[in-house]
């Protein structure tokens, strides 16, 4: 059943986001191969949004012939790719080779001739296209193909891990079925670029990016969508010039803090999305959070967006997790199996509430592999020391310095494959001394907890804050007792121990099954380490032998 992993091809991929990476699948194989360039995160960000400005959002019939279709759309400009999906209707995604292009659809399309109800005048880039005889055009022809937008059941996840032939090749294959598609990443940077054009109304140069797992490596089909509106650009001022005797300088309106501009500025926005916004429904703003945002689900791309603005901190951490991800295949196939472990299990959740979040997850799976020997990954300080003058960043007082081009960094001479990764990692975490320790990328080491939250991740950046706060006792025991089983379970089936029959989820889809939690819950604790499985193994032998000697005193 789980023969080691065979050797195969790696072939180079481009990552969702734009990262070269190679791919390590077998035991053999040293997981540890990085690919020859990787771009580094403003790069990616440059060029997607770019892209975006060149694209359009056209909601037309599912039954279309397309080769029509686009040859209607060549018309104004030469089309560099498309592709159709589905949400609340057919949409397509074109994307021009010239943004000039749009300007020329956009003179030939016309306002809605609503009957009952009133159009509001906005001009976007997001149409609808109708048949003019639709009975006729649309008889024979069969529904255009459309591009997958969210993941497989976990139910057919676990049937696909089942047929892969190590634990390591388990963790590939959900990566492969969960992480952000080419398309669906092109769709992201699409839903921001039309964000920005609302938001253009009051800041003509803002710009709105993607942040968080939309572009952090760690993103799956289906998360939400950080939004970040971008007003640093307008804010920085132009080298003073030296010549004339004056000073010129804008009359901007004064507020008591920024958070109270980037409430002010959200409010409106928001309002704008809500009144003009096509296709942007539920919008809610919620000003008094820590970090205020407007919410709101982009009905056409079917993205819930959280629109953020004065959180370029979350921006460097999306960036440094960028890096983390880019540096080795193993980190983003671990990260994403226990991402999806935890949500299986509801130690994750969509709702906020006293539960760990995939932030602090990551973070967790990160300084892990910080820890082994040799390390997989550098800690941040040893990624500050390798940044260069470009590198430094100072936000808000706080340094988020660190080496931007992962070209740079050397890679790991560690080899170890992902069936130990993933049994460690659980084997770990259900030992931590989390009543003490606190757990710190920066460093690279547990160090004492400062104040007595349950669990305590330092935030990278913000120092003094702990991004795990929200999370209560009663679920960091559940986070432990589930990580002290599942990690019972994979060396149980390292000893070829266990007890499933060939037929059963073995490795990464048993970790999945809900008996993994309803075992926990029925108060089967796993005992600590190493020296306890040792006791454990001592004690079943035990057993075995006084029920030998019992069956043969039997006769006596
Ligand atoms: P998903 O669950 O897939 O959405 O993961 P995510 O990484 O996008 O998380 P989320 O949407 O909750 O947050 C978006 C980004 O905000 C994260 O990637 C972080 O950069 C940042 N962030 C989230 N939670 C915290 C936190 O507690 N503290 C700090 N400092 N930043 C956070
Ligand atoms: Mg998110």
């Amino acid at each position: 059943r789980r023969a080691p992993g065979r050797p195969r091809l790696s072939p180079v991929r481009l990552s969702s986001t734009g990262a070269a990476t190679q791919r390590a699948p077998g035991r053999e194989e040293a997981d540890s191969k990085v690919s020859s360039w990787k771009k580094t995160f403003p790069e990616v960000q440059a060029e997607r949004l770019e892209q975006a400005q060149r694209t359009v959002l056209i909601n037309c019939p599912a039954k279309i012939s397309e080769k029509k279709f686009l040859k209607y759309l060549s018309h104004h400009g030469k089309i560099n790719s498309h592709y159709f999906y589905e949400s609340y209707g057919t949409y397509a995604v074109v994307e021009f080779s010239e943004k000039d292009s749009i300007a020329s659809l956009q003179d030939i399309t016309r306002t809605p001739g609503i009957e009952e109800e009133c159009a509001v005048p906005f001009k976007s880039r997001l149409f609808t296209l109708t048949l003019k005889n639709s009975s006729i055009q649309a008889a024979d022809q069969a529904p255009v193909h459309c591009h997958k937008q969210s993941t497989i059941l976990v139910n057919d996840l676990v049937q696909k891990l089942c047929s892969a032939d190590s634990v390591s090749n388990q963790l590939y294959t959900l990566m492969d079925e969960y992480q952000l598609t080419e398309e669906n990443t092109k769709l992201r940077f699409l839903a921001c670029s039309l964000i920005q054009e609302i938001a253009c109304a009051y800041f003509p140069e803002c710009t709105v990016k993607p942040f968080g797992s939309s572009v952090n490596t760690f993103g799956k089909l289906g998360c939400d969508l950080d939004m970040f509106l971008d007003l640093d650009e307008i804010e920085r001022s132009p080298t003073r010039t030296k010549i004339g005797p004056f000073y010129m300088e804008y009359q901007m309106k004064r507020v008591p803090s920024q958070r109270i501009a980037s409430q002010r500025i959200l409010s409106v926005i928001g309002d704008c999305i809500d009144n003009f916004g096509p296709g942007c429904v539920g919008v809610q703003k919620i000003l008094n959070a820590r970090c205020p945002l407007v919410r709101f689900s982009h009905q056409p791309t079917g993205f819930q967006c959280d629109l953020t603005t004065n959180n370029r901190v979350a921006m460097r951490s999306s960036e440094l997790l960028y890096i983390y991800g880019s540096l080795d295949s193993r980190v983003r196939a671990l990260v994403f199996s226990v991402r999806c472990w935890a949500r299986a299990h509801g130690i994750t959740s969509t709702i906020p509430g006293p539960w760990i979040t995939n932030f602090s997850l990551t973070m967790m799976a990160l300084f892990f592999l910080q820890k082994r020997t040799p390390p997989i990954i550098p800690t941040l300080d040893q990624l500050k020391d390798l940044a260069d003058a470009e590198d430094k960043h100072i936000v808000e007082g706080h340094d988020c310095t660190f080496a931007s081009n992962v070209n740079k960094i050397k890679p790991t001479e560690n080899t170890e494959t992902l069936d130990v990764l993933l049994s460690d990692f659980f084997e770990y975490f259900g030992n931590f001394a989390f009543n003490k320790n606190s757990i710190n990328i920066r460093k690279g080491k547990e160090q004492n907890k400062p104040e007595p939250s349950p669990l305590y991740i330092q935030n990278p950046f913000e120092q003094a804050l702990n991004i795990s706060k929200n999370v209560n006792q009663s679920q960091l025991d559940r986070f432990v007792a589930l990580a002290r089983e599942c990690a019972w379970i994979l060396q149980q089936e390292d000893k070829g121990h266990s007890s499933l029959s060939n037929s059963q989820p073995w490795g990464l889809a048993a970790l999945l099954l809900p008996s993994v939690a309803s075992n926990c819950v029925k108060g089967k604790k796993r005992r600590k380490g190493p020296t306890s499985e040792r006791i454990k193994s001592l004690l079943d032998s035990l057993k075995i032998n006084n029920a030998n000697s019992l069956v043969n005193n039997g006769g006596k």
